[in-house]
């Protein structure tokens, strides 16, 4: 067998994301694509029912798999069932996405929160490998996301995203959707993520926070800009993190 061929235990990661869905059998020794990620595009309205038609059609395309499944999914997850969809089409919530997805693909699924999986991720294989105490993972995109891992522990559904902050919701100010749509400089960017971060730093007193999110390949641009007592790092695993993250949480039974 060829050293990158999947195998039919290893775990595959689904990534359910605003405009693609994207999957892969992962490779748990090595943090890595067991095979190459196939990329659907989300389907309009992205209803749970539609959507778990494309993970069917995903999973059609690596019949060799058959180990557990992970899916993100931009929103709290309490026992496999949705409980908000800030970003996402309202029928989320209340929906029993383990059951559904299972049903649907005849397949043992997990679902769980996208932040949670990319900042699972991040501790295990990225750039908070082997770092102790707490460690917070953001996610910066349309909304923050956040996950919060203590000694390698995940305690899922943080949801510091949505902090009350100024009196505002903290993502509509401080998402990387907030700079696109205010067309903000990275130096008016960095002001706010300040604040942001500031605010982490007095309520939970982090070791290390992670950014990752899309807009962290621009790192160099807005990091340094920032004003904070705590070491701040780019994410290593980038658009990796989802899909390895969720074939993990799925590997570990789910939560
Ligand atoms: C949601 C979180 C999600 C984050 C990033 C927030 O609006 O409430 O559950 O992790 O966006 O997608």
């Amino acid at each position: 067998m060829a050293p990158n061929a999947p195998t039919a235990l290893q775990p595959f990661g689904i990534d359910f994301g605003g405009t693609g869905i994207k999957g892969a059998p992962v490779d748990l020794d090595a943090g890595e694509f067991a095979a190459e990620r196939v990329r659907i595009k989300t389907p309009a309205p992205s209803t749970p029912q539609r959507v778990a038609e494309v993970f069917v059609e995903l999973l059609s395309q690596f019949p060799e798999c058959t180990g557990a499944v992970g899916v993100t999914v931009p929103g709290v997850v309490r026992h496999g069932v949705v409980r908000s969809a800030a970003n996402i089409d309202k029928s989320w919530i209340d929906t029993d996405a383990d059951r559904l997805f299972t049903e649907a693909t005849g397949r043992e699924v997990h679902v769980v929160n996208d932040a949670d999986a990319a900042g699972f991720a991040e501790v295990r294989y990225g750039a908070a490998r082997g770092r102790s105490g707490l460690v917070i993972v953001t996610t910066l995109g349309t909304g923050i996301g956040s996950a919060m891992v203590h000694d390698g522990v995940l305690i899922p559904n943080s949801e510091l995203g949505h902090l009350e902050i100024d009196g505002h919701d903290a993502e509509s100010r401080a998402a990387n959707s907030a700079r696109e749509r205010e067309d903000l400089s990275w130096e008016h960017w960095a002001k706010r993520l300040t604040t942001y971060y500031r605010t982490l730093e007095k309520l939970f007193s982090p070791e290390l926070f992670v950014v990752g999110g899309g807009v962290s390949k621009s790192s160099a641009e807005f990091l340094p800009l920032l004003d904070l007592d705590t070491e701040i790092i780019p994410a290593a695993l980038l658009n990796k993190a989802g899909v390895v993250g969720a074939a993990l949480y799925a590997s570990e039974g789910g939560g």
